[in-house]
């Protein structure tokens, strides 16, 4: 972590500063080992609350704390040295007032040294936005399918195709804007909606499931590698098929173990002649 402000991470006002220029790579990253292979190749990384379901296994974000979060953002950020990195606001943690919101968006800032936070929510949290952002707390916003609304959503499923949806995600991408975001996630919406919002906002919209017209693209890492495969969403690519890797590696480790083919001499420690 730089506490002497000479870091060469990206920051956010260069993120922000990237609309228009070439599309924005960023990935979600959990831990120190794979924010150190992801950091050369992104601009921004995030450590996102899907780390409930990818590294947790539970079912949705909601039961992700405060706590998590911290643990895992000091773990990126040992990782790092140039992308920018974004920790989310996990659910209960910002919604109950702008207040508790401040307390907890410093409580990342202060012991994760990242460059800010990302919480989900529209029109409803853009006083939030501003409160955070004129007290130095840079945002990046998160529209469209907003995972943390499962309970009220019921259920994750695109969303905008109505002009009651569509209407409302407008609004929601203009509030958040103008609050003073630094860029803003648009999930699970279809693309002339997205095409549109990215028109017409003035900062980056970083698209998942929300089609190429976005100014960026965002993936959870594990599902890109094909690590996570409980189940795939239409807009996930896998880049790569790790799960069989890991299991084909467990499956032949297990059988040198019963074998007492490993560990052969080349591992073993031997007393000095
Ligand atoms: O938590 C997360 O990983 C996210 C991304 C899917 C944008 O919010």
């Amino acid at each position: 972590m730089s506490t002497t402000g000479h870091t060469k991470r990206i920051t956010t006002a260069q993120i922000e500063a990237m609309k228009g220029s070439r599309p924005i790579v960023s990935l979600t990253a959990y831990t120190t080992p794979i924010a150190r292979l992801l950091d050369p190749h992104c601009d921004l990384l995030l450590v996102g609350d899907s780390l409930g379901m990818v590294l947790y296994g539970m079912e949705t974000t909601i039961g992700v704390t405060l706590d998590m979060m911290i643990a895992h953002g000091r773990g990126v950020m040992r990782g790092v040295n140039h992308a920018c990195v974004v920790v989310d606001l996990p659910f209960g943690a910002y919604q109950e007032s702008k207040e508790q919101a401040f307390r907890s968006a410093a409580r990342i800032l202060k012991e994760t040294g990242c460059d800010g936070v990302k919480l989900e929510g529209g029109e409803e949290m853009a006083e939030t936005v501003a409160f955070l952002t004129a007290r130095g707390v840079p945002v990046f916003g998160h529209i469209g399918l907003m995972p943390q609304l499962i309970n009220t959503a019921g259920g994750y499923r695109s969303v905008g195709r109505s002009e009651k949806e569509a209407g409302k995600i407008r609004r929601d991408a203009a509030a958040i804007a103008d609050a003073g975001a630094f860029g803003i996630v648009v999930e699970g919406t279809v693309e002339p909606l997205a095409r549109e919002i990215t028109a017409t906002i003035a900062i980056p919209t970083i698209g998942i499931g929300a089609s190429s017209a976005c100014d960026g693209q965002i993936l959870v890492s594990d599902d890109m590698l094909g690590l996570f495969t409980d189940f795939k969403p239409r807009f996930v690519k896998h880049f790569a098929e790790l799960a069989p890797l890991v299991s084909k590696a467990a499956e032949a480790y297990a059988g040198e173990v019963k074998a007492r083919s490993f560990p052969g001499p080349e591992h073993t420690f031997k007393l000095k002649n």
